[in-house]
């Protein structure tokens, strides 16, 4: 149980990698207990095992798009730490690249809107009473770019991103009036393992002729975004925070 009621708590999914552990260290470092939650067991505890250090922390092995599975992890959340005020809900796959919109397979595309949209929404409809019960806080859906503007070859992406922004309006304005802000977070290239999988020279240098700023971003400057959205963005809700070094002002 919480040993403080001042304690404030964070529940992070994708917390195993990338911007979800940058998440994850960035709530620790501003005092939040924090819930690593992630379906690789492996990489999750090896996360935990490093973060430790740096505060209170839990690795709750969970797959979003077992909705049972998320109750659980939501309620292993209160739990452990008593309430949830923040939740960074980051964990996402791309899937397959390279296809146009009628050549993405069936499979491809309910793989990646059952993580990357019905996973988020699944979050969010357990961490929602959670939050309701004791008094407010604060979710941000990871969306990307993609979430914002079109991208070629990568359909469900697009699709499930799009969504995210979706459903993240719509709950924002369901619920302003009850102390829960939902915004979304919209990163543009970050050098992660995700798009490292990836990357080739040519790729890289196509993407960053793309890119105003003339770099990816740190998982960390993502990060950032999040937790000053939670700690600091008291009157912004229902908004899609494009941190894209400049990819979606054209
Ligand atoms: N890296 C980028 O350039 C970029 C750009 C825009 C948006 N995003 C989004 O940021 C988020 C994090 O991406 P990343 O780059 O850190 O990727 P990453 O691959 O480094 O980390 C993703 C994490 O999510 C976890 N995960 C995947 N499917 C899951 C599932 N079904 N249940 C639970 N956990 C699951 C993985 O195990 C992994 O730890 C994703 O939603 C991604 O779409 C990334």
């Amino acid at each position: 149980m919480a040993t403080s009621a001042r304690r404030k708590t964070a529940f992070i999914t994708g917390a195993a990698s990338g911007i979800g552990r940058a998440a994850a260290e960035a709530f620790l470092a501003r005092g939040y207990a924090t819930a690593l939650v992630d379906r690789d067991e492996v990489a999750g505890r090896k996360v935990e095992a490093q973060l430790r250090t740096s505060g209170e922390c839990q690795f709750i092995p969970c797959d979003v798009t077992d909705d049972a599975a998320v109750r659980k992890a939501v309620e292993a959340t209160v739990s452990a730490f008593g309430r949830i005020d923040a939740a960074f809900n980051a964990a996402g796959i791309d899937g397959e690249k390279g296809k146009q919109t009628a050549d993405c397979t069936m499979e491809n595309w309910q793989r990646v809107i059952a993580v990357d949209l019905t996973g988020v929404w699944s979050c969010m409809r357990y961490q929602i009473p959670q939050m309701l019960a004791s008094g407010g806080g604060s979710i941000v859906n990871c969306a990307s770019v993609a979430g914002v503007v079109g991208a070629p070859y990568v359909p469900a992406y697009v699709a499930a991103k799009h969504g995210v922004v979706g459903i993240t309006r719509a709950a924002a304005l369901e619920y302003a009036r009850q102390g829960i802000r939902i915004n979304a977070v919209c990163p543009g290239m970050v050098d992660t393992p995700l798009t490292r999988d990836f990357m080739t020279p040519e790729i890289s240098a196509a993407l960053l002729a793309e890119c105003p700023i003339g770099r990816f971003a740190q998982p960390n400057e993502i990060a950032s975004t999040v937790l000053w959205l939670c700690d600091e963005g008291s009157f912004i809700t229902g908004q899609a925070i494009s941190v894209d070094g400049g990819w979606t002002a054209r």
